[in-house]
């Protein structure tokens, strides 16, 4: 049986994208800054199968329902582009919890769009590739590049937008990014419906949108420039505005738990005592903490002594998506 084997890097953004362009493109409304990252990620293979519809196995539990119904949807997307009606076996194996914002979608898509592109002989060029690959996540298309990534907001006019690139950085910028799971648990409401509530409910959403590209232009050039205090200043000033966005919705909502707090404070105090380093959090409990390399491990040791801390990882920048 001939299959397809491709392993994907998650990604968290530092500029955050929240919010789409109307239609069902997944265009996002904004763009972003993100940081591939070498210890989470995706490996999923694909098989042809003799069937009426596409099986989705992901950490060796077969799928059903809205997981199932988005990968269906997806591979709807590679047949019509590879003239193709072959059915598949999507076989995922996630190195990350699912739906904990810990971005697995970014990783999952982005491997499934590499093995889709080979599999179904579509011979996409990188830009395409990863606008396939935006299409079931957003956050999806940054996962196909390593390193710093940028990605282009979505154009409503000619749909030309809504892809990224790999993002040539100051190597003095020697960066981790510290990982705190701070719950065991899955989170109850999927980015995907945050960010409709949001758009459709926070009267601070047009004020995101207004001030968003301003952030994404300054922190691409402090990378570009390896200037980490800009970087991480704007890192937690995106993360907190778009926070802001989903408390201030009808009804509000949040993705955090005491334990996000009691990190968040540790980060300000370190900051305080001299230590460098800022916080960034997606649609789940979780902590990642920007700082550079030299101080990693002396950061982590701090985290380890709050209690109720689920696990701590220290990940380095990591490469883009790869056939295996
Ligand atoms: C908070 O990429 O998961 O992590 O496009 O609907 O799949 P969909 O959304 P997704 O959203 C990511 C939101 C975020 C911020 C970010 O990664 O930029």
């Amino acid at each position: 049986m001939k299959s397809t084997r491709a392993y994907a890097h998650t990604n968290i953004a530092l500029i955050k994208y929240w919010g789409k362009l109307p239609g069902h493109l997944n265009l996002p409304a904004t763009g972003s800054l993100s940081l591939t990252l070498e210890n989470f990620g995706t490996q999923t293979t694909l098989s042809f199968i003799e069937a009426a519809q596409d099986i989705f196995v992901l950490n060796n539990q077969e799928q059903t329902g809205e997981p199932l119904l988005r990968v269906q949807r997806f591979l709807d997307i590679v047949r019509a582009l590879g003239k193709s009606d072959r059915r598949c076996l999507v076989d995922s194996r996630n190195d990350v919890p699912t739906s904990s914002g810990l971005a697995s979608s970014a990783s999952g898509f982005a491997a499934l769009s590499l093995a889709a592109n080979q599999h179904y002989a579509l011979n996409l060029n990188p830009v395409d590739l990863s606008q396939l690959a935006r299409v079931g996540s957003g956050s999806a298309a940054r996962s196909i590049f390593g390193g710093f990534v940028y990605m282009h907001p979505g154009t409503p006019v000619d749909k030309t937008g809504g892809y990224a690139e790999a993002l040539a950085t100051d190597p003095a910028l020697d960066i981790r990014l510290i990982v705190v799971q701070c719950a065991n648990t899955c989170k109850e409401i999927s980015s995907r419906a945050g960010m409709l509530h949001t758009s459709n409910t926070s009267p601070y959403y047009p004020t995101w949108l207004a001030t968003h590209a301003k952030d994404l232009e300054e922190a691409t050039r402090a990378a570009m420039q390896g200037d980490f205090k800009t970087l991480g200043e704007l890192t937690e000033h995106s993360t907190l505005k778009m926070h802001a966005c989903m408390l201030a919705a009808k009804p509000g909502f949040w993705y955090f738990e005491p334990l996000t707090i009691a990190v968040m404070n540790k980060v300000k105090a370190l900051r305080n005592d001299g230590v460098n380093c800022y916080f960034t959090m997606d649609a789940g409990p979780h902590v990642k903490v920007l700082c550079k390399a030299q101080h990693a491990e002396d950061i982590a040791k701090s985290f380890k002594k709050i209690k109720g801390i689920v696990r701590i990882d220290i990940a380095k920048p990591g490469p883009g998506a790869k056939l295996q």
